[in-house]
């Protein structure tokens, strides 16, 4: 075995927390051979409730896991950390503006990227998932000016899981006959789930499904608004699924991604397909040798080329507005 990787988690009590922290524990996030040092960092008031995790964790037995600490100081969790996941957000409640929203979350992920900034490990990977997440990662990125920014991920994973799920089931073939579908933009309702380049069986998405409305009125639609669906049903907000997306994100960022398949994240722009270049955007990527790498020379049509615009428009507006308010 090798030695421990140290895994701090954000949120550690919130319920993605509860659903993510076992199967980290037990080698799904780095492999069977990897032994884990969990740290959770909760606010005061929930350290109680986390170390009732922490120990449930203990009572697994995990060969895998290494050691749980629990944390509510941010630069103590994230001393040496190599995989931080960011979950733990500010929620927007009734009647709360955008920009309350913003700054809450700031005062968030402006102290947390520079606790990273001050004692990650050299290697740290950076995966955000507390809303909004892209413009979250792009301020604790912003905050972090000694670690790489393309380090600082946002998490598209599930939108693009819903939508290989929804696809694979409109076409009756199983998920793993899908491959290169894309979610473009902001994890917001304007993300772009993108069937153009996608494939069902080695054959084109588009072809096999026949059916434009389906995809325009449909498709889209019902990946951009799946959170708000679960929300309906089970009277919360989607806990498991958002869990096993981290789990995959990570996953695939370390062990890269399969031949002739692509996935999606919130990366860094590099200015590729006319998002500004810094942005943190969905984009189409592979992992390779442990780094992410934008998915090159895709053809974009005009319809596609719209639907990244709007939601490039929406993460320029939101950085734009972290800007107005001090927060970067
Ligand atoms: P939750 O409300 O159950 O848990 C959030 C936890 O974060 C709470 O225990 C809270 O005490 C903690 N927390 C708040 N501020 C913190 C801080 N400064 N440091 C450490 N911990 C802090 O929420 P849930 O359901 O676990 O969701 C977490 C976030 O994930 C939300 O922002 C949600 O919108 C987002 N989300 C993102 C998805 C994505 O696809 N990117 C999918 C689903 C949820």
């Amino acid at each position: 075995a090798s030695s421990p990787v140290t895994v701090t988690v954000t949120g550690a009590a919130g319920q993605i927390g509860y659903a993510l922290l076992f199967r980290i524990a037990s080698g799904q996030l780095l492999g069977p051979d990897t032994p884990v040092r969990l740290r959770l960092l909760e606010i005061p008031q929930a350290v109680k409730a986390a170390e009732g995790t922490a120990m449930e964790l203990d009572d697994c037995a995990f060969t895998t896991l290494d050691s749980v600490e629990i944390y509510d100081d941010a630069t103590a969790a994230f001393d040496g950390v190599n995989v931080a996941l960011l979950v733990g957000a500010r929620p927007r409640t009734a009647g709360m503006e955008r920009g309350d929203l913003l700054s809450a979350n700031g005062g968030i992920f402006k102290p947390q990227g520079a606790a990273i900034n001050a004692g990650a490990a050299d290697d740290v990977r950076v995966l955000v998932v507390g809303n909004p997440a892209n413009t979250n990662a792009f301020i604790a990125a912003s905050h972090a000016p000694d670690v790489p920014r393309e380090r600082f991920t946002a998490m598209t994973r599930l939108d693009h899981n819903r939508a290989v799920s929804q696809l694979a089931t409109k076409t009756g073939a199983k998920v793993g006959d899908i491959a290169k579908l894309t979610i473009w933009g902001n994890h917001s309702a304007t993300q772009y789930p993108d069937l153009s380049h996608a494939t069902v069986g080695g054959r084109p998405a588009l072809e096999v499904v026949g059916d434009d409305t389906w995809v325009r009125d449909t498709f889209i639609p019902t990946v951009a608004k799946r959170g708000a669906a679960i929300i309906e049903a089970r009277g919360a907000s989607s806990a498991a699924s958002a869990a096993n997306a981290a789990i995959d994100h990570v996953h695939t960022w370390v062990h890269g991604t399969p031949a002739g398949d692509w996935t999606s994240a919130g990366i860094v722009s590099d200015g590729s397909y006319g998002v500004p270049e810094g942005l943190i955007s969905s984009f189409p990527v592979t992992s390779v040798d442990g780094r992410w790498q934008i998915v090159p020379d895709l053809s974009v049509d005009e319809f596609s080329r719209s639907r990244i615009d709007a939601s490039v428009a929406e993460l320029v507006e939101e950085r734009d507005a972290v800007q107005a308010l001090g927060l970067l």
